[in-house]
C-alpha cells in the first residue's frame, strides 16, 4: 500500500489518506502542523467568527508576521474561550489515525505553538502516544512586536498617561523559541528488544554532535544563507535534518501530513530517507513540487515525484 505514497507529496486532505497507509510502516512522524493560532486561513481550526480574525490593522500592513490577523483575541467571549478545545478536537480527528501506522517505539516530533501545544499533547496522549519530552527550538532572532504603551497613549492625546507608562509594552516577550513535542508509540518488553525488532527507539548522538558536543534538548538552528523562503511558516532544513538524523537510519520512512513547502521531504531527500507527505493547499503543493525538483538527482533508490 505504501508504494504509491512513498517519496511523493499528495495534494489533498491528509485525513483522506492516513487510513490507507500500511500499518506499522512509519519509522518517524515529523510534522510542523497548523498551530491553531490564526496565522493564516489554514490555521483557523475553530468556529470562532470574530471579525478581527484574519483582518489587518494599519500597523500590520507590510509586516511579515501575522499580516492577516487583526487585533488579538481578548478571551472575553465564549467563542474565544472555545478555541483551544476546538483545536484539540481537530488534532484528535487525525492523531488517532496515525497510531496503527507507526512502528512500536517510533518517535513523533510535532512542532507547535507555545500557547496551543498542550492541546496537541492531550490529543496525542488520548490517541495512545506517550510524551517523551518537549524540545525547545531556539531561533536565531525574534521580532518584539509589543507596542509601546506610551506611543498608544500619545496617539490618543493622553500625554500624562504616556509619561506615566513610559517603558511599558502591550504584549509579550520576544518569542525566541518554539516548542517541539516528542512522543513515542508504546512498545512491548524492553527498548532494546524493540530496537532489535523494529529498528526504532534509539537516538544517534554521534551523528548529531555539534563541535564535538552531544546535543541537548535546546536546539539552536537557523536558515541556511541560500535557503529560499516559500511558505510563511517554513522551517529551516537544519532543524528537521537534526531530528531525522537523531531518530532514523537511511531508507527508513518519515511521515509529514502537513508538508507546506516540502521542507520535510527536502530534508529526507538530502539524508536518503523515504518520505510520505500531504499538503491540502494547491499553491503550497505546487511550490513544494517545484522546490523538490532540485533534489531529484539526489541518490534515492525509490521513484521520486514522477
Ligand atoms: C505550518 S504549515 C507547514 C510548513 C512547512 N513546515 C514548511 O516548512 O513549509 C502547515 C501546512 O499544513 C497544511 N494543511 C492544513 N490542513 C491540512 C490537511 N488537513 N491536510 C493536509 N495539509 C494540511 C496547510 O496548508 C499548511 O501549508
Amino acid at each position: 500500500m505504501n508504494e504509491s505514497y512513498l517519496n511523493t507529496v499528495i495534494n489533498d486532505d491528509c485525513k483522506n489518506h492516513l487510513p490507507r497507509i500500511e500499518d506499522l510502516s512509519i519509522d518517524l512522524f515529523l510534522s510542523d502542523i497548523p498551530y491553531g493560532i490564526s496565522l493564516d486561513r489554514w490555521d483557523v481550526l475553530h468556529n470562532n467568527t470574530n471579525s478581527a480574525l484574519l483582518g489587518c490593522s494599519p500597523a500590520q500592513v507590510g509586516k511579515p508576521g501575522f499580516k492577516r490577523r487583526g487585533k488579538p483575541i481578548n478571551g472575553w467571549s465564549q467563542a474565544d474561550r472555545n478555541i483551544g478545545k476546538e483545536y484539540q478536537e481537530w488534532c484528535s480527528s487525525w492523531s488517532g489515525l496515525l497510531f496503527p501506522k507507526m512502528k512500536d517505539g517510533s518517535s513523533l516530533f510535532v512542532f507547535g505553538a507555545r500557547r496551543t501545544l498542550h492541546r496537541v499533547i492531550n490529543a496525542f496522549e488520548d490517541s495512545g502516544f506517550i510524551l517523551k519530552d518537549v524540545l525547545a527550538w531556539k531561533k536565531v532572532s525574534a521580532h518584539h512586536r509589543a507596542q509601546r504603551a506610551s506611543n498608544v497613549f500619545r496617539k490618543r492625546g493622553l500625554d500624562q498617561e504616556a509619561k506615566e507608562w513610559e517603558g511599558w509594552r502591550l504584549g509579550n516577550l520576544a518569542p525566541i523559541y518554539e516548542p517541539i513535542a516528542w512522543f513515542f508509540k508504546p512498545y512491548r518488553l524492553t527498548v532494546t528488544d524493540n530496537l532489535l525488532k523494529h529498528k526504532v527507539g534509539a537516538v544517534n548522538i554521534e551523528a548529531c554532535k555539534t563541535n564535538g558536543l552531544a546535543p541537548t534538548n535546546l536546539l539552536e538552528f537557523g536558515f541556511e544563507n541560500n535557503e529560499k523562503r516559500v511558505h510563511e511558516a517554513q522551517k529551516p532544513l537544519s532543524v528537521l535534518e537534526f531530528l531525522i538524523k537523531l531518530t532514523t537510519r537511511e531508507d527508513q520512512v518519515v511521515l509529514d501530513p502537513f508538508m507546506g513547502s516540502g521542507t520535510t521531504a527536502a530534508a529526507c531527500m538530502r539524508l536518503k530517507r523515504n518520505f510520505i507527505g500531504f499538503e491540502i493547499n494547491k499553491d503550497y503543493y505546487d511550490r513544494s513540487i517545484q522546490r523538490l525538483e532540485i533534489f531529484k538527482n539526489v541518490n534515492l533508490r525509490k521513484k521520486l515525484l514522477n
